[in-house]
């Protein structure tokens, strides 16, 4: 029997909330026996950094490495400023590992609404592939004359023609799966040499897949039409920045930040690096400790760790014990109006699994 080794990483805030609810369900899809899944837990995040200065050990990719997978919760805690803790952990592990792609979908559940009026799941169903590893969140750049009245920052972006080209290809190829269509996100009205050569590729890539109809939208224009316009929408292809963006507002279209899953992959035959799965939403300081997060977003993220492990059948049941759930509509956190909490609704979708 396969047995894949699991690595977790909880991280911060409702990451040690929602890491034990989807693993509780992984447990459950297998229960089946088609497969085994082995689980060793890192506690990495702010507290580590706090007693250590470092969020994770500086042997942590090598410590990953032997891993089929990665699950990870959250980063980011108000002790710890931000842009050490994403970037000394979060951004260190999709670097690290070259994971290239990732792949959030954007759906709407059986039985949750959209706070768009009159738009439901014929409408709202989108695939966002974001670039992972460059653009905006390269880290090249620095701070002069720190604390004077000259101070000057200056941020980076870096586009490498190997980059883009890579990740628009993916996105094609995941059109060409699907409805046939794909819009990138595009600014090179304003950004002159980024946004230019990610054009540029587009329409180089886009001879290679003629059966996919390409829309390039400036990305202010993309955020307004995934409100007005969703069922427009099917692929999005969008930088670093651009598509972490639209993705929040992705998963306010599904109705809760809690529902956004997502996947960080390397698609190549012989990556560096074990695949990441993570839900889009953040640490949520605001609601941690009180067992209230929604875990669906954790849940849905491993049912998609299932699917790139080569399980789908694995993950199509978590999915559909998810959606009976949701479709039942008895058992719901408060972000969707329900009383229940996070341990109450990973048990119920455990037992749907298990019936
Ligand atoms: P956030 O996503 O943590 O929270 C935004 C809002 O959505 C909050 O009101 C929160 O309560 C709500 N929310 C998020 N997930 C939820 C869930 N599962 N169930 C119910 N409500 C949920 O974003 P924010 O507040 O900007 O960032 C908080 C911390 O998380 C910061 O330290 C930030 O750097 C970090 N962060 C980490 C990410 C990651 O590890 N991938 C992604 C985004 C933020
Ligand atoms: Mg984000």
């Amino acid at each position: 029997m396969k047995t894949y080794r699991i690595a977790l990483i909880p991280g911060d805030g409702i990451g040690k909330e929602v890491v034990p609810a989807g693993t509780k369900v992984l447990k459950a899809a297998a229960g089946a026996g088609e497969f085994a899944l082995t689980f060793e837990q890192f506690d990495w995040g702010c507290e580590n950094y706090l007693r250590t200065v470092r969020m994770m050990p500086e042997d942590g990719l090598e410590q990953l490495r032997p891993f089929d997978a990665i699950y990870l919760g959250a980063i980011g805690h108000p002790t710890v400023p931000d842009h050490i803790s994403l970037r000394d952990l979060l951004l260190r592990i999709r670097f690290g590992f070259d994971l290239y792609v990732n792949l959030r979908p954007v759906e709407i559940l059986p039985g949750l609404e959209s706070p768009l009026r009159g738009k439901g799941a014929a409408d709202i169903n989108m695939l966002f592939v974001r670039e992972n590893t460059e653009g905006e969140y390269c880290g090249v750049g620095g701070r002069f004359k720190r604390g004077t009245p000259d101070e000057v920052a200056v941020q980076h972006s870096v586009f490498t023609r190997k980059g883009v080209e890579r990740v628009i290809r993916y996105a094609f190829e995941q059109a060409r799966r699907r409805r046939k269509r794909l819009a990138s996100a595009t600014k090179s009205n304003a950004m002159q040499y980024t946004m230019v050569l990610w054009d540029e590729v587009l329409r180089e890539v886009a001879r290679d897949f003629p059966d996919v109809t390409v829309a390039n939208y400036h990305v202010d224009a993309l955020a307004a039409r995934m409100v007005t316009h969703p069922e427009t929408l099917d692929v999005v292809v969008g930088s670093n920045l651009f598509a972490d963006i639209l993705t929040d507002l992705g998963g306010a279209l599904q109705g809760s930040l809690g529902l956004a899953a997502s996947a960080n992959l390397n698609p190549t035959r012989q990556p560096t690096g074990p695949p990441m799965f993570e839900p889009v939403h953040g640490s949520a300081p605001d609601i941690e400790g009180r067992g209230i997060a929604n875990p669906i977003a954790a849940i849905w993220t491993a049912a998609l760790m299932m699917e790139h492990l080569g399980e789908p059948a694995a993950g199509a049941r978590i999915m559909e014990a998810l959606k009976a759930v949701t479709g039942e509509g008895r058992v719901r956190t408060p972000d969707l109006g329900g009383r229940n909490t996070t341990e109450e609704f990973a048990a119920a979708v455990a037992e749907k699994l298990a019936a």
